[in-house]
């Protein structure tokens, strides 16, 4: 997403403690735009514009430190003039006259939403190729059969010639939807299931469970990316068994790039190296927990080390 947007590498290793800012700071927010909040049970506290838990002040605070860090690419861009092409993001933006402060909130909308979904993604589809190691050897073989461990690389017209890992990527997304519930507003009173939803009420649809539920999937619990091989169903929003980037107007914008983005990833860890648990895993057990938040995440971080 740094490339993206900067080309530069954000969380890049060679400048650790500016890296473990940007990502401690941009997590805090996260956490602090998306926990429920006391006045969305009580909408007459949000009236009164009171911020019990903190968490308007706290997310504020972050957002002025992003501001401040991303400012400062923004005016070292502008300070190279108008003759240097990056290409990226910022270049787009900055070439259509957008001003600085319309840059940076454009900004606080992809990047929080782009880098967490993509990193939580990645981290529970690795998770689940190593504790299912037949689905590994079939991805693997898949991978071979392109020759893409030989290139040590994936092209994006790869990826549709990649039927196993399509299927690797739409099941992790089923387990593991990044964003577990899509808040959204009731435009208008309506009736679903005979309960009466109130205009402006704040409604959560639950993608999780939708995700989960026996009476969609077959063995919900269990890791089985065949199913989709099988299967028409798409994450393009019109199936809604299966939405983790949400569906209709608010749909995640989002979605091509994240799409190429998982399958060149997941393509290059697994078909690069072959992964394994610390110790060829002797006395390791792989931790499945989740921990509620946005993004979903692996309660323990996925640790695993290559040959
Ligand atoms: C696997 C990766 C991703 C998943 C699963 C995902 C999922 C979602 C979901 C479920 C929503 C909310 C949709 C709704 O409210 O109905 C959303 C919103 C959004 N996503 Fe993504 N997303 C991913 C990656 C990305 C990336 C890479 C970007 C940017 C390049 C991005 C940008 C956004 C933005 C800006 C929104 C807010 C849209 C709005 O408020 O109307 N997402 N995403």
């Amino acid at each position: 997403m740094g490339n993206l947007c900067f080309s530069r590498d954000l969380i890049g290793l060679e400048d650790e403690k500016m890296a473990s800012n940007w990502k401690r700071i941009m997590w805090r927010f996260m956490e602090c735009a998306t926990t429920p909040l006391i006045a969305d049970f009580f909408p007459v506290l949000d009236g009164l514009g009171l911020d019990f838990q903190g968490k308007k002040k706290e997310a504020g605070k972050c957002m002025k430190k992003m501001f401040e860090m991303w400012g400062e690419l923004i005016r070292q861009r502008r300070e190279e003039g108008e003759n240097k092409n990056y290409g990226d993001f910022l270049d787009f933006m900055r070439k259509n006259g957008l001003l600085d402060v319309q840059i940076l909130y454009m900004l606080l909308e992809i990047l929080p939403a782009g880098s967490g979904t993509l990193i939580s993604t990645i981290e529970w589809a690795m998770a689940e190729l190593i504790k299912n190691k037949d689905s590994m050897k079939k991805l693997q073989k898949e991978l071979q059969d392109h020759d893409i461990l030989n290139s040590n690389s994936i092209t994006e017209s790869q990826i549709s010639q990649l039927p196993f890992l399509n299927a690797c990527i739409k099941e992790t997304l089923r387990l593991h939807p990044p964003i577990a519930f899509l808040p959204h507003r009731a435009q208008s009173t309506c009736e679903v299931m005979s309960y009466t939803i109130p205009k402006n009420s704040l409604v959560f649809v639950n993608l999780w469970a939708i995700g989960h539920d026996p009476n969609i999937w077959e063995d919900p619990l269990l890791f089985r990316p065949e199913r989709f091989l099988t299967s028409r169903l798409d994450f393009k929003g019109q199936d809604y068994e299966f939405l983790p980037f949400g569906g209709g107007r608010r749909m995640c914008p989002g979605l091509p790039f994240a799409n190429k983005e998982v399958h060149l990833i997941l393509a290059a860890l697994v078909g690069c190296f072959d992964w394994s648990l610390p110790d060829d895993g002797v006395g390791f057990e792989l931790d499945m927990n989740e921990k509620y938040a946005v993004p979903l995440q692996k309660e323990k971080p996925l640790l695993i080390v290559p040959p």
